[in-house]
């Protein structure tokens, strides 16, 4: 399991990198994190408004390191430099949006909004391959949050969602949002997907605070699973965008397709709050099922290997979020089932990158 990233490391990493961010004793840092997703079940279907996916925090977590400062630094250990606010920089737009959205926010709600240093670590990645655990969401919600503490604003976690989902819909972010929600609630959750389209004309129309506090659509339930399953990650390290697998499958998507994702997800969120497993381990293997049915294209090579080894153990297993690359599920009913898979996993090079309890 890589736990390069988690707090405990990430806040040892800070104490020894102390000075290199230059900061006098005086000036103190507020620290923020954010953790990743994985989709448990109801990918593309939850494209469609209405519908619904199951998605899973991972806790492999960003931190945000945030003082006020004469002008704007922003730096990223993605990146080997940092920026201000106004040049604009093709790898830093994200979060140089982000942050103009939330002032703008900030300034609305009667706040004076100042320069600030923020510095940005735990690339969700390695060797420059991204684990598709939601690192462009992670940092639009950890930017948000950062600023929010900084300006001691007390933020719901409904109001990170929407100024994030804001920005990245703005951006032309084609996704479900779904991501942003299980980041900002940092929990499992069921989420139920909003009109988008309806939502970017209000976004052109209407102003940042009234669209702020509209009713979207969307339902996010928090959930929890009463007995302690062991979920594994398997991640292929064969990076997919997201983007791309879901311009190539959306035209596929089809009526048929979106009812029994909605019944699947449906009874997976019963089987989880009962903790039954023999409901959640059919709930996996249909999901699967059916994403295999929907294109081509989300079942690579690696995947496959992934689940058919899973599936050699009887142990329910599919890919997660666009497929294509990046990671797989799997839901085990003892420890001793998670070791016989990490083992053979790792037999044909894919690795546990995260494990915990469903
Ligand atoms: O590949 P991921 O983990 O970003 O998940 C994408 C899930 C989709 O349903 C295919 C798209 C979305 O944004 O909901
Ligand atoms: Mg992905």
């Amino acid at each position: 399991m890589n736990q390069k990233n988690s707090k405990e490391n990430l806040s040892r990493m800070h104490i020894e990198n102390f000075s290199e961010i230059g900061r006098s004793k005086k000036e103190k840092y507020k620290e923020v994190y954010t953790g990743g997703k994985l989709y448990i079940a109801g990918e593309y279907s939850v494209l469609i408004p209405n519908q619904s996916a199951i998605i899973k925090n991972i806790d492999i977590f960003m931190k945000g390191e945030i003082r006020f400062s004469k002008e704007y630094n922003i730096y990223s250990d993605m990146y080997d430099y940092s920026v201000g606010l106004k040049e604009e920089d093709e790898r830093y737009f994200l979060i140089q949006k982000t942050i103009e959205t939330v002032n703008e926010y900030l300034e609305l709600k009667g706040i004076r909004t100042s320069p600030f240093k923020l510095k940005i670590t735990g690339k969700m990645e390695r060797d420059g391959k991204k684990y598709g655990i939601g690192s462009s969401g992670s940092v639009t919600v950890l930017v948000v949050k950062s600023m929010a503490e900084l300006y001691n604003f007390n933020i719901s976690d409904e109001t990170v969602f929407k100024l994030s989902a804001y920005v990245l819909m703005k951006m032309g972010d084609n996704g479900s949002m779904g991501d942003i929600a299980c980041i900002a609630y940092n929990n499992l959750i069921l989420y139920t997907s909003f009109d988008r389209r309806n939502l970017k004309k209000k976004i052109e129309e209407e102003s940042l605070l009234h669209v702020i506090d509209d009713n979207w659509g969307f339902v996010i339930e928090k959930l929890k699973c009463p007995h302690k399953y062991e979920f594994l990650v398997g991640w292929t390290g064969k990076p997919s965008i997201s983007r791309e697998m879901i311009k190539r499958v959306k035209d596929s998507i089809n009526k048929g397709f979106l009812e029994t994702s909605e019944k699947i997800v449906g009874d997976l969120q019963k089987g989880i709050i009962a903790g039954n497993y023999p409901i959640i381990e059919e709930c996996i293997n249909n999901n699967g099922r059916i994403l295999k049915e929907l294109h081509s294209s989300i079942y690579s090579n690696e995947l496959e290997i992934l689940i058919k080894i899973a599936e050699k153990w009887k142990i329910p297993c599919k890919i997660s979020g666009s497929g294509g690359g990046d990671c797989g599920i799997a839901i085990c009913p003892s420890r001793e089932d998670a070791e016989n898979l990490t083992m053979e996993w790792g037999k044909y090079g894919i690795e546990v990158l995260y494990k915990s309890y469903l």
